[in-house]
């Protein structure tokens, strides 16, 4: 293990813990302390706006400059804010080289609010709260010592993504692949009884135990290896995943390179996740995919489903394949080597990308479920929409109203009711001044935030929908009021009921 990470020891944790409560370093406390902007600067990793605002002596100024921004503190401040001799002896802080009578935090402790209002703490390598590697290379008070490809990640927009879109049922067991920081792990341990956490990255592994030691979470079986390779004899009931999932010409960075060809370490963790998981168990990834010339992309991720899964693939985002070799170069700090150097390595991403094909790079989420059915549901599409987090409880009732579709016809869709979902509304598309409009579209104000057009018909059927008649019974009544042949009605509307309940604008009411 580095001879930069504190050793874990649950008692001199919780006195930490104690004091970064007591000194409001929570994530409201600094909020209130920075300011908005200063705040949303630091999760940009842009640390000039808070230096500014904690150039007082209280113990939260402290705190924040110890752990958030890398300046060491005199001995006497640290004192003031914490057990700063328990923290020496376990190795959060270090005597700083230059006098001597100041101390140097060895990990980057940020604060993080839980779901329930919980008061968390993210440890991760100094420089690499958020953002990638890049912060390292731009100086300031790196992690010396550490080897590059070995650091370890705090908090990123993907995490709180993956972290958002986790189906939260209790469950027995869940497995956090690729742990990191142990922010998912965290998550998990409020609902799941017993957590598995594993990391090919041993840091990885000791930085998991430190959050959730800080965070006061229960513990979690920590097992070092790659991918399912230190599982293989475990299943689970949840599965999630934050994968090192970027399609790079070589495995530089653990945290993001995952060292197989193109897209293959995603495609190979959708494969082998179905023997990993119990019956009805949920597997939840983010991934990155190819968009190979000459291949659809929807058919490409939906030949990785596994059998008996039901699958979800949500496609948020595309880049070109220069955007996407100019973010990961930026990621790793080698926009700041020189001008030769990243040419050279500029190029080497080109010339991966041409040797597979690959046109554009797709980004987005993938949800297993294991339903054991004989048709199982696959749909992938593109969202690239705003969407309404956390989106545990859209994508559970996803897959819930898929088990809905498949076991009713027609006929018992038409026997079926359903309620309109909460917060959608009604929106009337035509020219100013005209007198009807050229269409109606509905639109959902929570989760997914979908939105879809609609005949008169549709959009009286779903505003009639309260849950107390039967879908045949609002479509003759309908019939009646339009003047149109009931049975017409009947037989051309189940089709669009489907895609209503698909989509999430209407709830199939428990039989
Ligand atoms: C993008 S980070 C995700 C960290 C964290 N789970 C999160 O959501 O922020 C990916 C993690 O996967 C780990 N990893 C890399 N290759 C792996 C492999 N082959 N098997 C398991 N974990 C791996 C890295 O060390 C890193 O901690």
């Amino acid at each position: 293990m580095s001879t930069l990470l504190p050793a874990p020891d649950r008692a001199r944790t919780s006195r930490l813990r104690d004091a970064l409560l007591a000194a409001a370093f929570t994530a409201d406390g600094l909020l209130d302390l920075l300011g908005a902007p200063a705040y949303a600067a630091l999760a940009r990793s842009e640390t000039v706006p808070a230096l500014r605002a904690t150039r007082g002596d209280s113990p939260l100024e402290t705190l924040v400059r110890l752990f958030l921004l890398q300046r060491p503190a005199p001995y006497a401040r640290a004192a003031a804010a914490l057990p700063v001799d328990d923290c020496l002896a376990g190795g959060w802080l270090v005597r700083d080289g230059g006098d001597g009578d100041s101390v140097r935090a060895t990990v980057d402790v940020r604060p993080y609010g839980g779901p329930d209002g919980q008061d968390w703490w993210i440890v991760s390598d100094l420089g690499c709260a958020v953002g990638g590697a890049g912060g390292i290379a731009g100086g300031g008070a790196g992690p010396s010592g550490v080897d590059r490809s070995q650091l370890v990640l705090g908090v990123g927009g993907a995490s709180t993504t993956l972290a958002g879109l986790t189906v939260r049922t209790p469950v027995a067991s869940a497995l956090d692949l690729g742990t990191g920081s142990g922010i998912q792990a965290l998550h998990a341990t409020q609902h799941a009884t017993r957590v598995t956490a594993t990391d090919l990255n041993p840091r990885a592994l000791h930085i998991t135990r430190l959050t959730l030691e800080l965070s006061g979470a229960a513990e979690a079986d920590l097992r070092e290896g790659s991918l399912f390779e230190p599982v293989a004899q475990d299943t689970f009931d949840l599965i999630v995943s934050n994968p090192p999932f970027v399609i790079s010409p070589g495995a530089r960075l653990t945290y993001r390179d995952g060292g197989m060809g193109g897209d293959d370490l995603c495609r190979t963790l959708v494969q082998q996740s179905a023997d990993r998981l119990n019956d009805g168990g949920y597997c939840q990834l983010l991934a990155n995919w190819q968009h190979v010339e000459g291949e659809d992309w929807r058919e490409r991720l939906s030949s990785w489903v596994p059998r008996g899964c039901d699958a979800w693939i949500v496609q948020r985002e595309v880049q070109d394949i220069a955007q996407y070799a100019e973010l990961w170069l930026r990621d790793a700090g080698d926009h700041r080597a020189g001008p030769e150097e990243y040419a050279a390595r500029y190029d080497a991403w080109l010339d991966e990308f041409e040797a597979r094909k690959t046109k554009g790079i797709g980004f987005g989420w993938i949800t297993l479920r294991k339903s054991g059915a004989d048709r199982p549901s696959v749909v992938a599409e593109e969202w690239p929409h705003p969407v309404e987090q956390p989106l545990g409880p859209a994508v559970r009732s996803h897959f819930d109203r898929q088990d809905f579709l498949r076991a009713h016809d027609d006929a018992a869709l038409l026997a079926a009711r359903f309620v309109l979902a909460d917060e959608v509304v009604q929106e009337q598309v035509g020219l100013p001044g005209a007198e009807d409009p050229e269409h109606v579209v509905l639109r959902q104000n929570r989760g997914m935030r979908r939105a879809t057009k609609v005949d008169t018909v549709g959009a009286g059927f779903a505003g009639v929908c309260d849950g107390s008649l039967s879908a045949g019974r609002i479509l003759d009544a309908i019939a009646q009021l339009i003047g149109e042949d009931a049975v017409l009605l009947r037989d051309r509307t189940p089709e669009s009921i489907r895609t209503l309940v698909e989509q999430g604008f209407l709830t199939p009411v428990a039989e």
